[in-house]
């Protein structure tokens, strides 16, 4: 059946595709791979995602690698596999391009914590402050900070405000407190938080490390910091990778979510990975939902169909530009 992208887009509002046809035979892997050269499409993933969706990737990496890889795509078209604040921002970084993405209900509890208008206000009672923003926020969020970071450079991001300035630190009041600690600035923190490092159980991660004394536990930094304080390393994505790497250890509990020890696994074939339990048993929380909204057949469809679309205003792309730069620049 012929869709015309209207009525895909009217589908994707309704039901998220799940009522248009795809055929049984189909081989998607293939598919995915024909279609991203006849649209000459790119396709990012974060690790987060499915591993049969991070094989397809032409750029795998963390938030920071992605914006940086979005911004030098010369191809036509983005089809970006993460979740709607890592889209948006490659439609930021390179306005020209097209971006897709397979679901555009995939958000982030990050994002979702910090309301524009709300924030606004919250600003305004702190004047001449620097606004640093976690990347996990939306693009109006952007538009009235200082300076974007992600995990893996907010250090460096933090450290490059002159020493004495206030800063307000949004959306993740985690990573907030986790970086007053390693910078030794104080800031004004926003009340946000992941719900996914949010789940992780302190005292059934104990209990793993005692039945796994070898093993090494860590953490990424969106995680509570009474998780935070028994960690053996605390890093972004990336840097968690890096660490199982390079560390002599056998076997390691990890808290982030999920999707990273495919990646892990790949890299390092000889080690364990154990994901770290979270509170409710019944739960696979350590899985992001927003992440996992994609899937394959959506990946498909987003391509053929080229929809849904990031749209974003220029002057919104040009205020948000700023701070996100700012950023990379840093490195
Ligand atoms: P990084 O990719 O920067 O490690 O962030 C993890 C995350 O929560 C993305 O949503
Ligand atoms: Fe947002 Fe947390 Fe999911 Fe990352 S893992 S996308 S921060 S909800």
């Amino acid at each position: 059946m012929e869709l015309t992208s209207d009525e895909v887009m009217k589908r994707l509002d309704r039901k998220g595709y799940l009522d248009i046809h795809i055929p049984k035979e189909l081989d998607l892997v293939s598919a995915i791979k024909r279609l991203k050269k006849e649209k000459k499409a790119v396709l990012l993933a974060h690790y987060y995602q499915e591993a049969e969706i991070q094989e397809l990737a032409d750029y795998l990496g963390d938030s920071l690698y992605l914006a940086q890889a979005a911004k030098e795509v010369k191809a036509e078209t983005i089809v970006f596999a993460g979740v709607h604040f890592m889209a948006e921002t490659a439609k930021i970084v390179n306005p020209s391009k097209k971006v897709i993405l397979p679901d555009l209900n995939a958000g982030c509890s990050l994002a979702d914590s910090c309301p524009p208008e709300e924030f606004k206000k919250f600003i305004n009672q702190y004047p001449g402050a620097h606004i640093v923003t976690y990347i996990n926020c939306s693009a109006e969020i952007k538009a009235l900070s200082t300076i974007v970071c992600t995990s893996s450079n907010a250090i460096k991001v933090i450290d490059s405000i002159p020493k004495g300035e206030t800063i307000i630190f949004a959306p993740d009041k985690n990573l907030g407190q986790y970086l007053i600690k390693e910078t030794g600035r104080d800031m004004i923190l926003w009340d946000g938080s992941c719900i996914v490092h949010e789940a992780f159980s302190f005292e059934r991660i104990v209990t793993l490390a005692k039945e796994n004394p070898k093993a090494k536990f860590i953490a990424h930094p969106e995680s509570q910091s009474q998780v935070l304080n028994i960690a053996h390393y605390i890093g972004s994505t990336s840097g968690l990778l890096n660490y199982v790497q390079s560390d002599s250890s056998k076997c390691f509990i990890v808290a982030t979510e999920a999707g990273i020890l495919h990646e892990m696994k790949k890299r390092c074939p000889e080690k364990t990975f154990i994901p770290a339990p979270v509170e409710d048993e019944t739960c696979a929380c350590s899985e992001c939902a927003f992440m996992k909204l994609n899937t394959l057949e959506k990946l498909y469809l987003c391509l053929e169909h080229e929809q849904p679309e990031v749209q974003l205003s220029d002057s919104l792309i040009e205020k948000a530009k700023i701070p996100i730069n700012r950023m990379l620049k840093l490195g």
